[in-house]
């Protein structure tokens, strides 16, 4: 029998990538978004890439329990993915009540339905970011976790928390595993679905993208002058069909009843630290692109070097990154042209 899979969040850059790996692994997806940090633009793609028109889209808010729970309801859930979440580290600092509300809120609902349906397997999209600036490189998930340095990171730590905590309580109805998301990058190779930043992007390669294109000027490289070998921050770039398939695992090992543990966390990384001097030139090599940019001063909270050991998810789960960050470069371009229409 198909399985069906809940995946919150399911329209966003992480969600429709993930959605199209779960298809295209023979699941059934109920897709469901609140649509305030995306369109239906990537859901559009979704359907075209794997030419399916029948994918479930239910536009709600998890933060309203009824409508999570109408939502259990309705479909017979093997599986939870849990992407539901406002991202921005900045404005969570600015906003700590509306992050705290929404990233928890959301989550409890969902765990609230699964006990009331007699148990689920829970999926958390974590981050990186638990383990602030490490002590030792690489992480492991045995590396500690550090205090968060801003709301939305503690959003994260709080859920796993919440999730560990809901697991053991469940007597094994609640099974759950915490996917801990270096920094994904890329877009899928179709070029119909990507990442869509609302206003100036945050992060590295939309930038990148956005500035090759014409529609910033110039990109300002956060700090030259860090402990790293040539001056700027050191990341794990993963590419976001790696990092969408890392789920398709993840929860096919839930629902098979492969889990060691009632709860588990794997890093889903490629082990390769990348400066971000490095990836500037990867992308002008890989798309033959000369780019605008410049050093700037340090960006307050950013972490000098942090890059995974994915050993854990290599040897349990059998999945390990495959993409090099040329290809995925070269993906992201291909959807910033696009969305350009070129
Ligand atoms: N950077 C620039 N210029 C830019 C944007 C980024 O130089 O315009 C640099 C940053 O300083 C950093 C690197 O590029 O060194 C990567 O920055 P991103 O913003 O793309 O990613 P982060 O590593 O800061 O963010 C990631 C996740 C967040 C998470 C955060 C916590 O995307 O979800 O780590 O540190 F919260």
């Amino acid at each position: 029998m198909k399985k069906t899979v809940l995946v919150s969040g399911g329209a966003g850059f992480i969600g429709s990538h993930v959605t199209v790996e779960l298809i295209e692994a023979g699941y059934d997806v109920v897709v469901a978004d609140n649509f305030s940090n995306c369109d239906t633009t990537c859901f559009e793609g979704v359907k075209k890439i794997t030419g399916r028109e029948d994918i479930p889209l239910v536009k709600m808010d998890f933060c309203d329990a009824a409508a999570v729970d109408k939502l259990f309801d309705g479909y017979p859930i093997d599986a939870v993915i849990h992407f539901a979440a406002y991202k921005a580290v900045g404005e969570s600092v600015a906003k700590p009540v509306m992050y705290y509300k929404n990233n928890l809120q959301s989550f409890l609902n969902v765990l609230e339905a699964a006990e009331k349906h007699g148990g689920c397997n829970v999926l958390f999209s974590s981050s990186a970011t638990v383990y602030g600036e490490p002590d030792e490189l690489p992480v492991t998930e045995k590396s500690p976790r550090q205090p968060a340095t801003s709301p939305y990171g503690n959003t994260k730590q709080i859920c796993e928390d919440i999730l560990s905590d809901t697991v053991k309580a469940s007597s094994g109805a609640i099974k759950g595993i915490a996917l801990r998301y270096f920094n994904p990058i890329g877009a899928h190779p179709s070029a119909l679905i990507g990442e869509l930043p609302r206003g100036v992007p945050n992060n590295l390669v939309p930038f990148i993208t956005q500035t090759a294109i014409g529609k910033r000027e110039c990109l300002s490289i956060f700090g030259n002058d860090y402990p790293t070998p040539d001056g700027t921050c050191q990341r794990d770039y993963i590419d976001i069909v790696d990092l969408a398939k890392a789920h398709v695992y993840a929860v096919t090992r839930m629902v098979e009843g492969k889990m060691k543990k009632d709860y588990e966390i794997f890093n889903i990384g490629t082990g390769r630290p990348v400066s971000v001097l490095e990836l500037v030139n990867a992308f002008e090599k890989v798309n033959g692109i000369k780019l605008n940019y410049k050093f700037a001063p340090r960006r307050e909270g950013d972490v000098t070097a942090i890059w995974a050991d994915p050993t854990l998810a290599n040897e349990e789960m059998g999945w390990k990154a495959g993409r090099s960050v040329e290809e995925t470069l070269a993906a992201a371009w291909a959807w910033e042209r696009h969305l350009a229409g070129k």
